[in-house]
């Protein structure tokens, strides 16, 4: 593979339980400040995901071995790592924390999709304690997705300090972060990556305009689910519009927009044009749409092959084709 992508980002568990009755009925209103509940369960799914995971996850069933970078909990080992080896990443960047279990979201939802949930960070905080450059410092292109603040922080500083070019990914991130770490995540980024919400969100935080933010980075990539996403070039040139998948049942969108990215992502590093490399990345993000969890879809070649060349023709089929060596 010429190419060496690194994906940096979380790396996480979601449990996921679902309560068959109402949480408002057990909340007694004048007692909530001794409040103290359980919730008697019959479902438990334990997925495996994380920003960063999801999308090394996704680029290895496009045909391509990235590193991914991240920290995790000794937890990990048991299973989650074989897993991903399996799949075809390169886990070889991976800290594994002393005292810390892996990142873990757990939440319940009732019967009115009422939900109680907790993220617990863990042994993700210690993602600042990496030295990306330790690594590798030959990197195409290093992604810096979701993560511990301080740890997306470093490593968009290690890529700048030393040349790597980098795309900027803060997406859930940017909720909590003020406009100057904004700023400093994203300036000088090769791609920026995120949704349209997202792509005011960074506007109204950094108080960059539109034209600012674009002078900023190189080229800007805003999805817009199932209206698709729009390209705006480095060169300042025209947006290029691509249009979602049609006709997809949309089942759980979550990890939607990490496959969308390690889609793109495949395309640009087969040396596709980013209109070829969106169609790639809307295509395996509307596998990922609906399929319950962020890891649970199967690629095969003829079938991603076919439901590119219905939504995007026979000459973009052809050129994908030819370009990615997808199992
Ligand atoms: N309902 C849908 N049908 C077809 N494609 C979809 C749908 N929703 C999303 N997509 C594809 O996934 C891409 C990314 O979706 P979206 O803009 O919703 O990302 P997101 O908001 O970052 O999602 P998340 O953070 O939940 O992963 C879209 O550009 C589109 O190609
Ligand atoms: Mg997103």
């Amino acid at each position: 593979m010429g190419v060496h992508l690194a994906i940096t980002g979380s790396i996480a568990t979601d449990h996921l339980m679902t309560f068959p009755g109402k949480f408002v009925d057990s909340l007694v209103p004048d007692q909530l400040d001794k409040i103290s509940l359980s919730f008697l369960v019959d479902d438990l799914d334990v997925r495996r995901g994380g920003c960063g995971a999801n999308i090394a996850f996704a680029l290895a069933q496009l045909g391509h071995r990235a590193l991914l970078v991240g920290a995790v909990g000794r937890d990990f080992e048991t299973e989650y790592r074989g897993w991903l080896d399996a799949a075809g990443v390169d886990t070889s960047g991976i800290l594994v924390s002393e005292s810390r279990h892996t990142a873990r979201f757990v939440c319940t939802t009732d019967t009115e999709m009422a939900q109680i949930a907790t993220f617990y960070a863990g042994a993700m905080s210690e993602s600042r304690d990496i030295d990306l450059t330790a690594l590798g410092t030959d990197f195409d292109l290093v992604l810096i997705g979701p993560d511990d603040p301080d740890g997306m922080l470093r490593h968009t500083r290690a890529c700048r300090e030393n040349g790597i070019p980098f795309a900027a990914d803060p997406s859930q991130q940017l909720a909590w972060a003020e406009g100057d770490v904004i700023r400093d995540l994203i300036d000088g980024a090769t791609y920026l990556f995120s949704n349209d919400y997202e792509a005011a969100l960074i506007q109204q935080k950094t108080g960059w305009s539109a034209d600012d933010v674009r002078a900023h980075v190189g080229t800007q990539i805003v999805t817009r689910g199932k209206d698709g996403v729009t390209i705006l070039p480095a060169d300042g040139g025209a947006p290029i519009e691509v249009g979602a998948n049609e006709g997809i049942v949309a089942v759980d969108p979550t990890g939607v927009g990490d496959s969308f990215r390690a889609g793109f992502l495949a395309g640009v590093a087969a040396g596709l044009d980013h209109e070829r490399s969106a169609q790639i990345g809307c295509t395996i993000a509307a596998s990922v749409v609906e399929t319950k969890g962020t890891q649970e879809y199967v690629l095969d070649r003829e079938n991603f092959l076919k439901r590119l060349g219905a939504a995007y023709g026979e000459a973009a089929r052809a050129d994908v084709d030819a370009a990615l060596t997808l199992a």
